[in-house]
């Protein structure tokens, strides 16, 4: 039987409101883990839990909205007690890959605006080494072609995210996402700089040591993993 990879995900974000306390400020992550999470959260919310949140997308924002959460701007309230997220891979020392779901920029302003990062996910997710799911790149839409040229001459073949009708995909801050298949990634910290080095990249979807808690939804059950000090 194929596995359900849909229950694993509503485990594995249940089981993250554990990690949400009284009073905290919380980033939402966006995806279909998150959404699970979002939709948990406002049932604890109607049931008396006070927080308040931060949306990572539009999307998000949505649900959250549909869901009665309280939401703040991270200008308000720049530092987060917690922020919860899925990821495409996550690998043993917690390096992941985010970006799916076009998300990546404000994820990853919102999980470094967080004391602490939690993600949920389910087991597909878990790999050895990162790079079988395509890195999502952000880059400037002025010059793209510049920008992916540049790109590509790190070892890949970048394709422009399209949406419906093949009309480029745009991000919730107006930019392309390039998706960049490395084959497996040797050294995250090296490709995330050389990345970072680029004119035109506004953000990337490798998250480097920033998780500090991983929850993996599993057939039965969750297992929730720590990272090593
Ligand atoms: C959104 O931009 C992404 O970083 C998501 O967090 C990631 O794609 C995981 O999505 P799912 O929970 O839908 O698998």
């Amino acid at each position: 039987m194929a596995p359900d990879r849909d229950g694993e995900k509503r485990r594995a974000a249940e089981r993250s409101l554990a990690f949400i306390e009284n009073g905290m400020t919380i980033g939402l992550g966006t995806g279909t883990t998150a959404a699970h999470m979002i939709r948990l959260l406002g049932e604890r919310i109607e049931a008396g839990l006070r927080v308040r949140a931060v949306p990572t997308s539009t999307a998000t924002r949505r649900a959250a909205e549909r869901a009665r959460i309280p939401l703040v701007n991270l200008d308000e309230c720049p530092a987060l007690d917690l922020a919860i997220d899925g990821a495409d891979e996550v690998d043993p020392t917690f390096d992941l890959i985010k970006g799916g779901g076009g998300a990546l920029l404000h994820e990853k302003i919102v999980a470094v605006a967080s004391r602490r990062l939690v993600v949920v996910v389910d087991e597909s997710k878990m790999v050895d080494r990162l790079g079988r799911f395509p890195l999502p790149v952000e880059v400037s839409r002025f010059g793209w072609r510049v920008v992916a040229e540049r790109i590509a001459a790190l070892g890949t073949r970048p394709a422009l995210r399209t949406g419906e009708g093949g009309i480029p995909a745009v991000t919730d801050e107006g930019n392309y996402i390039l998706d960049c298949g490395f084959g497996t990634i040797g050294d995250t910290g090296a490709l995330a700089r050389a990345l970072d080095a680029i004119p035109g990249v506004i953000e990337h979807g490798l998250f480097v040591a920033m998780a500090d808690t991983v929850i993996v939804g599993q057939a039965r059950g969750v297992a929730v993993l720590h990272r090593r000090p």
